[in-house]
């Protein structure tokens, strides 16, 4: 049986730096699902939260002439806010400095060393202290780190590790068999193909104290931390409940999706599930990679000064409007370019001329030709033909966004929704309420508002998820709270009699 709750999880971001806009990104894309979710009416949980151990936080606190948990305390503050003002609706936070989360880790690394999961050796290697990962010198690119390039560093040390060679046979059948653990496809023969042409090597789990010792103190030996890694990932079971609360962790766990980025494959998509099977719990449902966000054609980098700031984005443009373009833009699973003139594109056509336009017409012709209340409807409202052909086109739109959450393809079901409203502007040039109005005409402008309204009240139930503010206030002035499910496929939720509000210019252009 299929479980019926929703549990969708963003990787939890280092703390070495500021937010970007790839890390709002991936929380937006989590706080959209998470929200469509809701209106669905399934049980739903969002996480997200900061990954604070590890060489990086170790070298910026450093850097910036901090102890790692100041470093920690004051970039933390940094995402928290910017959560709040993207209108993100997480129900928890995690820090991996909290005691909640330290606790699981230890009992976990206890456990598996207990049952010669982990074992103690000596280490001979390669390091790439940017990815934190250690590298054979086979897997070296021309001497580099073959996941960013940068040099690394040749490493002997004793060490801990998890036997996560044993599982490679059990994981290639895993994937094999489970094709929906790793979206999309492709990204599922990407960590195919490199399992079944390389031997999985055990995992070191441990940094000697003497080289780093900003960590999680093994629970065998105080010598050690754990692997910033190691810790991190378990972020995801800890925060509900593992060990702790079984009710809690049955009900969400495993989790539906989690989202990660591309660059983030190899550890979720081979440390995380041997380290679940060793552990003896479920694997996630679905690991969902998505592609990154370039500016123009190249990658975002600190060091070519091309990072988007998403608070400089929503300062100009509003959290609405930001929120928006990143899921009406990115395709999911592929790159996508964030330009400024590629997002006031999008504004003015979508938002500031369809969608804003239409409410502002609907708005201004409710006050003009009923009085600025909603016009009482007969029962044969919806006979006529294009009316007809307008409502079947937002129901169209309900279905189209319906599938496109279980598909993953939300700039599909925005673009059905969009399609949709400029029906409702098409129904208008049909219709022309202005004219009907001079004829004297009333019951039949009534109708031709009403059946503006009650579309865009739909649109708007569609777009909520992504538009939270904005569509909040439209609903507002029609007298409407937060969307309902069972509203989407009813007609004639506005009731007449109510005093038209007015929002304002939604997305002045
Ligand atoms: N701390 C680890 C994750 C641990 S999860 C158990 C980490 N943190 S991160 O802060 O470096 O990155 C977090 C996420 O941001 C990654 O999924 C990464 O793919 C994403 N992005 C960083 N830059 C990005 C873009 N330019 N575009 C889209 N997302 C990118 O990795």
């Amino acid at each position: 049986m299929t479980k019926k709750s929703y549990y969708v999880t963003t990787p939890i971001y280092y703390v070495n730096d500021k937010p970007h806009i790839g890390h709002a990104y991936t929380t937006i894309l989590a706080d959209v699902l998470a929200s469509y979710h809701r209106l669905l009416g399934t049980p739903t949980w969002f996480l997200t939260g900061t990954d604070e151990h590890g060489q990086k936080v170790q070298q910026a606190a450093d850097k910036n002439g901090l102890t790692p948990q100041q470093q920690c305390d004051q970039t933390v503050v940094r995402f928290q806010e910017l959560w709040k003002r993207l209108e993100i609706t997480n129900d928890d936070f995690i820090r991996t400095t909290e005691e909640r989360h330290k606790v699981i880790v230890q009992e976990v690394l206890q456990d598996l060393y207990d049952r010669d999961e982990i074992y103690r050796a000596e280490y001979e290697g390669w390091y790439c202290v940017g990815c934190e990962r250690f590298f054979a010198e086979k897997d070296l690119v021309d001497g580099n780190c073959p996941e960013c390039g940068r040099k690394v560093d040749a490493i002997v040390e004793t060490n801990y590790f998890f036997r996560m060679s044993k599982y490679q046979e059990w994981l290639i059948d895993y994937i094999e068999t489970h094709p929906e653990f790793i979206q999309p496809d492709f990204r599922a023969n990407e960590t195919l193909g490199f399992l079944k042409t390389k031997k999985l090597q055990d995992l070191c789990i441990s940094r000697p104290k003497s080289r780093l010792a900003w960590g999680i103190e093994l629970p065998f030996d105080k010598e050690f931390v754990t692997y910033v890694w190691f810790d991190a990932l378990l972020n995801y079971i800890s925060a509900i409940g593992y060990k702790r609360d079984d009710a809690k962790f049955n009900q969400w766990w495993p989790a539906t999706h989690q989202l990660i980025g591309k660059d983030i494959l190899t550890t979720h998509t081979v440390y995380w599930p041997t380290m679940l099977k060793a552990m003896n719990v479920p694997l996630p449902k679905t690991v969902f990679a998505h592609g990154w966000w370039l500016t123009g054609r190249t990658k975002m980098s600190k060091s070519l000064g091309n990072v988007v700031n998403p608070m400089e984005m929503v300062d100009r443009y509003g959290v609405d409007a930001f929120r928006y373009f990143l899921i009406a833009e990115m395709t999911l699973g592929q790159d996508a370019s964030f330009t400024e003139e590629a997002f006031i594109r999008r504004y003015n056509s979508d938002l500031a001329n369809d969608l804003g336009n239409l409410m502002s017409r609907t708005v201004n012709m409710l006050g003009r030709y009923c009085d600025g209340t909603f016009p009482a409807l007969g029962s044969g409202a919806l006979d006529g033909a294009p009316e007809q052909e307008l409502w079947t086109a937002v129901q169209q739109a309900v279905v189209e966004m319906e599938s496109s959450i279980g598909t993953m393809h939300l700039n599909g079901g925005l673009a059905a929704v969009l399609a949709a409203v400029r029906k409702v502007n098409q129904y208008f040039e049909i219709k022309q309420p202005w004219t009907q109005a001079k004829e004297g005409k009333t019951e039949a402008v009534g109708v031709t508002l009403a059946l503006a309204a009650e579309s865009l009240r739909v649109c708007a139930a569609l777009l909520y998820p992504v538009m939270p503010e904005k569509m909040s206030a439209l609903r507002a002035a029609f007298g409407l709270g937060k969307p309902e499910l069972s509203q989407l496929r009813t007609f004639g939720v506005i009731k007449a009699g109510t005093v038209i509000g007015n929002p304002g210019i939604l997305f002045p252009r």
